[in-house]
């Protein structure tokens, strides 16, 4: 086997867009049962920013971010990950997408329960392509202390700060966050975001976070709120200010 050309060629400076969509459709079922997710969303998400998702229930978040991160296609219209498009791309182009440039983290941690912290993160840094050492990962996120102990051992925010090193190992270009703490307090999600902060601090990952707490927005670079599948207002938010500042 020869050496397989990246995925997905990117240059590295911040001038691109992360993802530019256009029309963003995505139809679930068929006849009655017909779900429209997403009715044509137009979006630009710059590289390098903090993005908040906000929007009722059903209005699409999920299925959008499924969508960027190369989980599930679009029905129609069309997106670019920093300049290529990636609605016509082949299936194991997307899976190698989402392998080599997408950190996924999800309201529940889906942390193997028999395997240390170190080496739940360990699980991705064995198939990524340039990979952090597990316990840099777990320092990034203010465990390293903790490395050898089990989900079990760890409160919430711990193991959903360890999801968290298990996503950036791969030192991926873009964090795609699910209601990462939709099922922390607000003592305990205000370390997971500053871990999330961090991150696109250090790595400059661009980090687009969904969540149902309008607070959160006051961390982000940019607020996007969805309604019915649609863009309501994109707006840049002049004067983040950090997660330790948040409260909800
Ligand atoms: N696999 C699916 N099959 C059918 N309908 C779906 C599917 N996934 C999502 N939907 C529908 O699409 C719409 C948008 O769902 P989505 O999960 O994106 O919403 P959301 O904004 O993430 O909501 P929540 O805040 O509750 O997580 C909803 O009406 C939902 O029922
Ligand atoms: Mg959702």
């Amino acid at each position: 086997m020869g050496e397989t050309p990246p995925s997905v060629p990117t240059d590295q400076g911040h001038d691109r867009a992360c993802f530019q969509t256009r029309g963003l459709t995505r139809v679930f079922g068929e006849g009655t049962t017909q779900v429209r997710a997403l009715r044509g969303v137009d979006l630009t998400i710059p590289s390098g920013e903090v993005v908040v998702l906000l929007g009722a229930s059903g209005s699409g978040k999920s299925t959008l971010l499924n969508i960027l991160g190369g989980l599930d296609r679009a029905t129609d219209g069309a997106f670019e990950f920093r300049g290529r498009d990636m609605t016509t791309i082949t299936d194991t182009a997307l899976t190698r997408f989402r392998r080599d440039h997408v950190g996924f983290v999800f309201q529940f941690y889906n942390l193997m329960p028999s395997l240390t912290a170190r080496e739940n993160v360990e699980l991705v840094t064995e198939i990524a392509a340039d990979p952090m050492p597990a316990l840099e990962a777990l320092d990034l996120v203010g465990l390293a202390e903790r490395a050898d102990h089990f989900p079990a051992e760890m409160s919430g925010g711990e193991q959903q700060r360890v999801a968290i090193a298990r996503a950036i190992a791969k030192r991926p270009e873009v964090m795609l966050c699910d209601e990462p703490t939709g099922a922390l307090d607000s003592a305990t999600g205000v370390r997971v975001l500053q871990a999330l902060k961090r991150v696109n601090r250090d790595l400059g990952s661009t980090v687009l976070l969904i969540t149902h707490n309008a607070g959160v927005a006051a961390m982000a670079d940019r607020v996007i709120t969805l309604a019915d599948g649609e863009v309501r207002e994109s707006r840049r938010n002049e004067h983040p200010v950090e997660p330790e500042a948040l409260s909800w």
